[in-house]
């Protein structure tokens, strides 16, 4: 371990939203903390807000008030730059600007003793090019930490082009001790969460705009379905429209009009109607006092229908002479075409704990079928929702999309398969890594899916990783290409 001692003090630059929360997180874990903001009253405020939300971990018996008094004893406002001298490590978490960040890590360079470590908690500002002016460049790196900062566990350890390795992995022990999981990251756009993240957003507003289901649905088949938290409509919403849409463009242009990133002009359209999400009163969904949150699309079970005796909804088997599979990208029309056999095929679920599936059938399945297949269903606790004849359908669409990003972000060097798959667990609070997803799914399977969706849909946005099929590859008889 090369953790910092607990005895050397942290500076925090910025005493926002983030910056309040580093020096506390800094302060829990024993350092002394100078937090400092160019804003007059600003940095006392930020304490004062640390203070607050201590107070309510105390009252709520969640923490000790002699440690809530050690916390606060800590920190420490520093009234001008200069006072941050004694610091061995500067976390900067000021406003998102290259240039400003470059003026103030120049003048903090020239107040720390020269072996202190400078960071920056930018999230979307490349490492390397705020590090240009700096004198000794190889002493910063990023140190991103999530929204609550005292409160989500992952932390991502940005390594620009001239960062000492040794200084990331100071500050990646150093997070460590601080209670987070930390994870390297070579500085490129988006890091790993907001750039492998992105399909999360992207298939659930693509699959939205083809109609294939409404965004009550898409989430309840995501959050019921495949086990996530959250699903990505409710979630867009939170972060706000306009947030999550500049982020998707940032990412996209940075990656020189990558079609993989393509923002999605239906949320351009919530931008510009002012519906943002929950704080302007309505975005997907509405707000406003009295709305009724709308139901997800769910097919009604019909008492008279006799369940099958065994249903299989992982692999593939044959029922009363329908193929009955789990989506392998391939459209149900294609399977029954392909097999002279009428198809049901399902979506992706999670391995405990689901309530819904989505599913979908040739046109040649009877309606009586139908009818059994979603009394079968309902006898295993699934709520159906019937989707239209659509490549990958829902979750399994999204969950294969991220583990494409996953894939790609892993071979071009930005993180390894661990720490993209922790990433997405501890900054997102994802069910599973997508790497792991995809491995767990059958890496042929996941290619599959998204090469037919790549096939159908003509969209390079849809072309396989070339570690994908490489990995894939490896795990079955799959020719390389
Ligand atoms: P914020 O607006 O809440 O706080 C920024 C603070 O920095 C303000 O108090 C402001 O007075 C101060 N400040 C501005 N210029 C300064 C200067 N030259 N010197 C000293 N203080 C200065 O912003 P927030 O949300 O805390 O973001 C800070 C940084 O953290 C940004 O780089 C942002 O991208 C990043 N970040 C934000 C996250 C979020 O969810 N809000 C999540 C992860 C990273």
């Amino acid at each position: 371990m090369s953790a910092l001692e607990t005895c050397v003090p942290v500076a925090v630059i910025g005493a926002g939203t983030m910056g309040a929360g580093i020096a506390q997180l800094a302060a829990q874990a024993g350092h002394p903390v100078l937090l400092f903001d160019a804003a007059g009253g600003a940095a006392t405020q930020g304490r004062a807000k640390t203070a607050k939300g201590l107070e309510r971990l105390v009252e709520r018996g969640k923490m000790d008030r002699a440690e809530a008094n050690g916390i606060m004893k800590r920190i420490t406002v520093a009234e001008k730059i200069a006072d941050i001298a004694p610091a061995g490590l500067v976390v900067e978490a000021i406003v998102e600007n290259l240039d400003i960040k470059r003026k103030v890590l120049g003048e903090l360079e020239d107040i720390v003793a020269a072996n202190a470590i400078l960071a920056s908690n930018t999230s979307s500002i490349s490492i390397t090019s705020i590090a240009r002016d700096l004198q000794r460049p190889e002493r910063f790196a990023g140190m991103h930490f999530f929204n609550p900062a005292p409160v989500m566990k992952l932390v991502e350890i940005v390594s620009g082009v001239a960062t000492d390795a040794s200084v990331a992995e100071t500050l990646f022990d150093t997070g460590t001790a601080w209670g987070k999981v930390a994870v390297h990251a070579k500085s490129t756009p988006g890091f790993i969460v907001n750039r492998v993240a992105r399909p999360f957003y992207a298939e659930a507003l693509r699959l939205y705009e083809e109609q294939v289901a409404d965004p009550a649905t898409l989430d309840a088949l995501l959050v019921e379905g495949a086990g996530f938290r959250m699903g990505p409509f409710k979630l867009m919403d939170l972060i706000g429209h306009d947030v999550n849409y500049a982020v998707t463009r940032s990412i996209f242009e940075a990656y020189y009009a990558d079609p993989r990133y393509r923002p999605s002009l239906s949320q351009l359209e919530l931008v510009n109607a002012g519906r943002l999400g929950r704080k302007s009163g309505r975005g997907f969904y509405d707000y406003t006092d009295g709305t009724e949150t709308p139901s997800p699309g769910t097919q009604a079970v019909d008492a008279a229908a006799r369940p099958f005796e065994s249903l299989e909804l992982t692999g593939e088997s044959e029922i009363d002479g329908v193929i009955v599979a789990l989506t392998d990208g391939r459209t149900a029309r294609q399977r029954a075409k392909e097999t002279g056999k009428p198809a049901v095929l399902v979506d992706l679920v999670a391995e405990d704990g689901a309530r819904r599936i989505g599913f979908t059938a040739s046109p040649d399945v009877s309606p009586a079928f139908i009818a059994r297949f979603v009394a079968t269903l309902d006898g295993k606790a699934l709520a159906a929702t019937r989707l239209p004849d659509w490549p990958g359908l829902v979750a399994m669409r999204t969950v294969c999309m991220l583990a494409n990003e996953g894939f790609e972000a892993e071979m071009l060097g930005v993180a390894n398969a661990q720490a993209i798959d922790d990433a997405l667990r501890f900054g997102l609070n994802y069910p599973r890594g997508p790497i792991g997803w995809a491995r767990a799914i059958g890496l042929p399977r996941v290619l599959g899916v998204i090469e037919a969706i790549h096939e159908l849909t003509g969209d390079p946005r849809y072309r396989p990783s070339l570690a994908l099929r490489f990995a894939a590859s490896e795990v079955s008889n799959i020719p390389m290409y």
